[in-house]
């Protein structure tokens, strides 16, 4: 669900000055900030509840922020409890385009729905580099993550030979495009787009906010030309990479970055707690 707030006032802690502030709204469609923390192939069940139990009281009061975190498969279920009762969404880290089958290996949509995701991150720079993901299939795996009621967060991400080539906005364009083909914009409006320059992702380089903005913008620009201005000015688009409590804050002040898909700091519960409390 995609929210128009014309006048939002949001209490939100000030991670600088430790104290609540108010944030006072802005004059445009306001998209709700989506703060993602991918655990990648990290935590057995009980470390992950454990993560999960002393995340919760650091983000109890954070409001006008989804905060999510995506375990393993292995930990959903336990995790999905954990965060019962706090403003913690659940994501699966990657799901199959069937539901049911002779697939060895492989988790459906309704299954991961039946353990209490809200979320899916799909094509993953990852599963794309080692799994052999290909635009066509993250696009098969959307639909799947739609047909089931789990809103797919969609990643793209250029490589540095991509980048220092040239190619950046062609590859981008080719996952975009690829990776939402063919889904009406009702469906489209359930997604998150999480661009990942691959060559910031774990590698502590960082792509600077004038990086980020400049793709960010250029995704939205494809969103318009495929839809509408007003569907593109819907959608949100997380930023992934590196981020730490030190970045985030200047990565979120762009005005077309929505969002983080944290990996590595989303590991703590307190460097993940820092980065919600951006603002
Ligand atoms: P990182 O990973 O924050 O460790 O760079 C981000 C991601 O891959 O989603």
């Amino acid at each position: 669900m995609v929210i128009k707030v014309t006048s939002l006032k949001t209490d939100n802690y000030d991670s600088d000055h430790r104290r609540l502030t108010t944030i006072q709204p802005k004059e445009r469609t306001m998209r709700i900030p989506i703060i993602a923390g991918n655990w990648k192939l990290n935590n057995t069940v009980s470390e992950s509840v454990s993560l999960t139990t002393a995340l919760k009281p650091l983000v109890a009061g954070c409001t006008g922020v989804e905060i999510i975190v995506a375990p393993p498969f292995t930990a959903l279920t336990s995790v999905s409890s954990a965060i019962a009762d706090s403003n913690i969404q659940l994501a699966a880290q990657d799901v199959y385009s069937e539901d049911n089958g002779a697939f060895t290996g492989e988790v459906s949509a309704p299954m991961l729905k039946d353990v209490g995701c809200d979320y899916v991150i799909i094509g993953h720079s990852e599963r794309r580099q080692y799994f052999g993901e290909t635009n066509e299939s993250v696009n098969q795996k959307v639909k799947a993550a739609l047909a089931h009621g789990l809103k797919p967060i969609i990643c793209v991400g250029e490589q540095l030979e991509e980048r220092e080539t040239g190619r950046t906005e062609a590859i981008i364009e080719s996952h975009v495009t690829g990776g939402i083909a063919g889904l009406s914009a009702t469906d489209l409006l359930s997604c998150v787009i999480a661009y990942e320059p691959v060559w910031a992702i774990g590698t502590g380089k960082t792509a600077t906010p004038d990086q980020a903005q400049e793709v960010h913008n250029f995704i939205r620009g494809l969103l318009t030309s495929a839809y509408s201005a007003e569907v593109a000015s819907q959608i949100r688009i997380q930023y992934g990479g590196s981020v730490k409590p030190e970045n985030a804050s200047e990565l979120m002040a762009q005005p077309d970055v929505d969002g983080a898909l944290v990996g590595g700091a989303s590991l703590e519960a307190e460097s993940f707690a820092e980065i919600v409390k951006f603002e």
